[in-house]
């Protein structure tokens, strides 16, 4: 049988596309000798095309126009490593009508568009490939599609910002500031071009977003998710975290309760130490799976950065020649499910609250007295020296009790005259 060649176009060039550029130039004969076809890397659009880059790339396949890769007949897959939602799908919808297999890390753009892009590609008879879209190198959107397919998932959560835990970790490890970290995390590559995106918890739940589609069949829309990043964490609270028994993670995941209810969130969590999860640290992703019929796997490995992403894209490129030579693909979700959504104020857990008071009699007990007012019960208690004279730290966890409960309780002790400023709060991870 005569030998093809696939042609490779890229819109974008930066951190990710540039791990691919290098890998499977550099990895050609191997790589090819795999897949059963070669490869050419045709082109890539960039914003700039004068900037100076870790690859070298002739002048003449570099554009400024991606309509120059998506128009392009010779090329048959486009790589879409741009980032961004707007131009991202326009380019992507535009490279799926001219025929094109798109292969994209962009959780963004899924999430928000998922439905129309999935829809085009099957309307165009092409294929959409997005494994580096979730927990970087760990190839989970194989596993659930394909290699748990028997499965209904009761439970999925875990680690899916590199750059959060990598700032968590360093944190806890170093007592070091949050500004010096998140400036190594840029240097390494693994933080949004919008890094309020990694901080504030919304590329973690782009990435469940999409999870939960691939379990579930529905889309979840992450603005009606309970979404909370990291700012706001004391290196205090690492540490405290340990008396609990427990290490500080931010926690992305999608439950189904008993009655059949999806529930998505991403947030801050105390996960005690005996969870496999908690002991997954720097830019380690980590991914726990309940099925009914695997039981719990976990899956871990470098979230961000170059390299550990461009390992994703290349599969999905091995998926793209296999496609364009004639596999078939495989179905994207489980069967939409009768979709029902938990709401957030019913949600029950176990929470830690860190306030700052006065160090003077009468101030436990009017706290615990708004708390008793919305029902809530204190399980644990302590108080800690403050760096001010006169101040306390008194940090508390809760017995079970809902998330509207704590913000009531939160409301009654915001501009209370015994505590300064407001609670600050963190929930307590019960995996099942
Ligand atoms: P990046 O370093 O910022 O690179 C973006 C590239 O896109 C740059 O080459 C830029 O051109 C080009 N670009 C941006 N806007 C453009 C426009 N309007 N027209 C033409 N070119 C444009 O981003 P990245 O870290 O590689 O991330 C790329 C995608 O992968 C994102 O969707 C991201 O969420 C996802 N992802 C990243 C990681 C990671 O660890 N970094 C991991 C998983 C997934 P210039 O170079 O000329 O500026
Ligand atoms: N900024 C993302 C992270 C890149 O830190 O996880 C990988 O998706």
């Amino acid at each position: 049988m005569e030998r093809k060649t696939f042609r490779i176009g890229f819109i974008g060039m930066g951190t990710v596309a540039q791990g691919v550029w290098k890998h499977l130039e550099g990895n050609c004969g191997r790589i090819s000798a795999s897949l059963g076809a070669d490869y050419e890397l045709a082109g890539a659009c960039v914003r700039d095309a004068s900037k100076k880059r870790g690859v070298s790339i002739p002048s003449e396949k570099l554009t400024e126009n991606p309509f120059d890769i998506i128009n392009d007949p010779s090329i048959d897959i486009v790589c879409e490593l741009m980032g961004g939602t707007d131009k991202a799908f326009d380019v992507t919808i535009g490279a799926l009508k001219a025929g094109k297999v798109v292969v994209s890390a962009n959780k963004a753009v899924i999430c928000k568009k998922g439905a129309e892009i999935f829809e085009t590609a099957r309307k165009f008879g092409g294929a959409y490939f997005f494994e580096a879209s979730v927990a970087g190198g760990i190839p989970i959107i194989k596993v659930l599609r394909e290699g748990l397919v028997a499965n209904s998932f009761s439970l999925i959560y875990g680690i899916l910002n590199g750059t959060c835990n990598y700032i968590l970790t360093r944190m806890e490890r170093e007592n070091a500031a949050y500004e010096t970290i998140i400036e190594d995390a840029r240097r390494l590559g693994y933080v949004e071009a919008d890094e309020s995106l990694d901080i504030d918890g919304w590329d973690a739940a782009h990435k469940i977003c999409i999870l939960a589609y691939l379990a579930h069949g529905v889309w979840i829309d992450p603005e009606k998710m309970l979404v909370s990043g990291i700012r706001g964490i004391r290196l205090e609270d690492m540490m405290w975290a340990r008396d609990f028994d427990s290490r500080i993670k931010l926690v992305a995941s999608v439950r189904k309760n008993g009655d059949g209810a999806l529930f998505a969130s991403v947030y801050p969590a105390l996960l005690p130490l005996s969870d496999v999860v908690a002991n997954v640290n720097g830019v380690y992703n980590a991914v726990s799976l309940s099925g009914d019929v695997v039981g719990r796997t976990v899956h871990i490995g470098r979230g961000a950065g170059q390299d550990a992403t461009a390992s994703a894209v290349i599969a999905d490129i091995a998926d793209a020649v296999r496609y364009l030579m004639g596999a078939p693909v495989m179905p994207l979700a489980n069967a939409g499910e009768n979709a029902k959504f938990a709401a957030l104020e019913d949600v029950s857990g176990e929470f830690y609250l860190r306030m700052e008071v006065p160090d003077q009699s009468g101030v436990l007990a009017s706290i615990a007295s708004d708390l008793a007012a919305e029902e809530i019960s204190i399980e644990l208690l302590q108080q800690r020296k403050h760096d001010t004279p006169g101040r306390a730290w008194l940090l508390l966890t809760t017995h079970a009790t809902t998330e509207a409960a704590v913000k009531r309780a939160c409301e009654r002790l915001r501009g209370a005259k015994y505590i300064f400023g407001e609670p600050f709060v963190l929930r307590i991870w019960r995996g099942e």
